[in-house]
């Protein structure tokens, strides 16, 4: 599969990261033509399989929605308006899911204390897969989360969580006007002087940069 340059050049803080880190945005254009082999999409899968988690609980649950399919269907049933534009267009979208409870009760004891922590580190693992497979990834929480667990028949044990759009880059001529403007939105991340710590976190941060080398 070929590694078309993204839209969005990496932005200058990015520049150290290793790949697929450095290139990896979440694009909104995609190409709906194209559709993912199911060896493709298993290593999607694979790739958050794979990713560590406390006491290697594994709380992750994914339903795969693949155009033409019932669980498609059911997602584009309950996306927001704004996701509504860009995320049928992907080839295959993920639905994840966490093991929150060990009952059915609201106050059932928790499955683990990380849970949420290690289905986002699972959803980066296939993220990154995704662009180390010269893909896009875009995931994304606009929807109706009741409705939708209730059309995949989530237990109560597990809670809805966050989509991950996956496809080839498309035509922004493809697209109204709109959706291909979110594809040349500024990147921007707060600086590490306002996030990371060298000493408690009433104390003088880390100034610009530990290396002096911008934020
Ligand atoms: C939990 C989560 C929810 C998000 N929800 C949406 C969403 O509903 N719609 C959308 O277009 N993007 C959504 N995003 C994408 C973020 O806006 C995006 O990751 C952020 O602006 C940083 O941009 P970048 O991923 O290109 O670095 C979401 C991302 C995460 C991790």
């Amino acid at each position: 599969m070929t590694d078309p340059a993204p839209a969005q050049a990496p932005q200058p803080t990015a520049a150290a990261l290793a790949e697929p880190m450095r290139s990896r945005w979440s694009a909104s254009v995609y190409d709906d033509r194209h559709r993912l082999a199911p060896a493709e999409i298993e290593t999607l899968l694979r790739a958050a399989q794979w990713a560590p988690s406390a006491g290697n609980s594994q709380p992750w649950v994914f339903f795969v929605c693949v155009p033409g399919t019932p669980n498609h269907d059911r997602l584009l049933a309950h996306l927001s308006r704004g996701n509504s534009s860009w995320v049928p267009r992907a080839s295959v979208v993920f639905l994840t899911a966490a093991h929150v409870r060990t009952g059915d009760e609201p106050d059932a004891p928790v499955y683990s204390d990380y849970a949420l922590h290690d289905v986002g580190q699972a959803a980066a693992h296939l993220t990154l897969q995704a662009r180390a497979m010269g893909l896009d990834a875009h995931q994304f929480a606009g929807f109706d989360h009741d409705a939708l667990a209730a059309e995949l028949a989530v237990p109560a044990t597990h809670q809805l969580l966050t989509g991950i759009a996956v496809g080839r880059p498309g035509d922004p001529a493809d697209v109204d006007e709109r959706t291909a403007a979110r594809d040349h939105r500024d990147r921007v991340r707060k600086p590490l002087a306002e996030w990371a710590f060298v000493g408690r976190f009433d104390e003088d941060p880390v100034g610009d940069g530990l290396a002096d080398s911008g934020s």
